[in-house]
C-alpha cells in the first residue's frame, strides 16, 4: 500500500516535469523512494537479453563520453534509446515503466548533447542515465540477486 502511494505520487510529479529532458530534483527524489520488489519469471528472459545489449552499449559509451567522441557516443546512446521495452501490461510495476521511459529520455538527452557537441550537457545527461540504471537495479535487480542467494542456501548480504 505504501508503495502504491509512492508510485501515485511519483506519477503526478512526472506528469508535471515532462517538458525538460534533464531530471528535476523531484524526479531524482522519486527514483530513490521506489521500494525493492521482485519481478515475475515471465519478464526475466526479456530483461536478460535487453540488459546484455545495455551492458555492451554502456561499456563502449563510457569510453566514448570520457574521450568526447561525440559520433561514437551518439551511436551507443541510440542503441540504448532504441532497445525494446516491456509493454504496459507486462511491466512488473508502474514504477518500472517510469524507469524504462526515463532511460529512453536520458539516452535521447545524451544523443542531443552529442549533436550539439556540448561537453557540459553530455556530462549532465550521462550522469542522469547512470542514475536511472542504478535506480532500477536497486529496486529490481538487487532483490533478485538476494533471492538467488537464499535459493542457493547462501547468506543474504547485510544491509
Ligand atoms: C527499468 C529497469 C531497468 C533499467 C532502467 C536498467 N536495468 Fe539493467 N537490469 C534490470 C533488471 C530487472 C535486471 C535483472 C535481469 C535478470 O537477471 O533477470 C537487470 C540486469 C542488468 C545487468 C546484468 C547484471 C547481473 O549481475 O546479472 C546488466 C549488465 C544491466 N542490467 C545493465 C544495465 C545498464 C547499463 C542500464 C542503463 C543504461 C540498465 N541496465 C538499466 C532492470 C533495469
Amino acid at each position: 500500500m505504501r508503495l502504491l502511494a509512492a508510485v501515485l505520487c511519483l506519477t503526478s510529479v512526472f506528469a508535471s516535469a515532462q517538458d525538460s529532458v534533464f531530471p528535476t530534483k523531484e524526479e531524482k527524489k522519486m527514483a530513490r523512494i521506489i521500494e525493492q520488489q521482485l519481478v515475475t519469471t515471465e519478464v526475466k528472459a526479456f530483461l536478460k537479453a535487453k540488459m546484455k545489449l545495455h551492458s555492451k552499449d554502456m561499456r563502449d559509451l563510457v569510453l566514448a563520453v570520457a574521450t568526447l567522441k561525440y559520433d561514437e557516443a551518439k551511436r551507443y546512446a541510440q542503441g540504448i534509446a532504441n532497445s525494446p521495452r516491456l509493454t504496459e501490461e507486462n511491466v512488473p510495476a508502474p514504477a518500472f515503466k517510469v524507469l524504462q521511459d526515463n532511460l529512453r529520455k536520458d539516452a535521447n538527452a545524451v544523443i542531443a548533447a552529442c549533436d550539439k557537441k556540448s561537453p557540459e550537457e553530455l556530462s549532465v545527461a550521462f550522469d542522469s542515465m547512470i542514475a536511472t540504471c542504478m535506480s532500477c537495479h536497486n529496486a529490481y535487480l538487487v532483490p533478485m540477486r538476494e533471492q538467488k542467494k537464499v535459493e542457493k542456501g547462501e547468506k543474504p548480504a547485510a544491509k
